[in-house]
């Protein structure tokens, strides 16, 4: 009996660390989850999905001069093969994707 309940215990406790880390709303976490996979971890779109889309890099100083505004927009709509977020993710956490893609241009 106390062994099952340690180990119900130790469940319950792996569930609350998962559903935190659903939970986060970081624009590094937002970023990971749902641009990587074309962008790159970097931004530079040099993954293989993002060499075989097209993918913009996001480096380049057209998109380095966009206005915050413009970006979020883009993320919202999307553009071509990139696709929309607007009815994926909430007003905030394109925001913080946006602030997310400023520190990516500065490394
Ligand atoms: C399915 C692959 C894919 C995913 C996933 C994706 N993108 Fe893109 N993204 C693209 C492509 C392709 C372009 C180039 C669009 C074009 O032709 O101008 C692009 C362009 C962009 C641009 C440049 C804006 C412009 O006008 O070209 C930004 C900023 C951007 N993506 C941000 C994001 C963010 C933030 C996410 C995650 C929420 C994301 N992307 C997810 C494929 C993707």
């Amino acid at each position: 009996m106390r062994s099952s309940t340690g180990f119900l215990m130790a469940a319950a406790i792996l569930c609350l660390f998962s559903a935190a880390a659903h939970a986060q709303n970081s624009g590094a976490s937002l970023f990971q989850s749902n641009c990587q996979m074309c962008h790159g971890a970097d931004g530079k779109g040099s993954t293989p999905t993002g060499k075989a889309l097209k993918v913009a890099n996001l480096h380049d100083p057209a998109i380095v001069k966009m206005s915050d505004a413009e970006l979020a927009n883009v993320i919202g709509k999307g553009n071509k093969s990139m696709p929309a977020f607007g009815t994926r993710l909430t007003p905030p956490q394109i925001e913080s994707l946006v602030s997310y893609i400023r520190v990516l241009q500065k490394q």
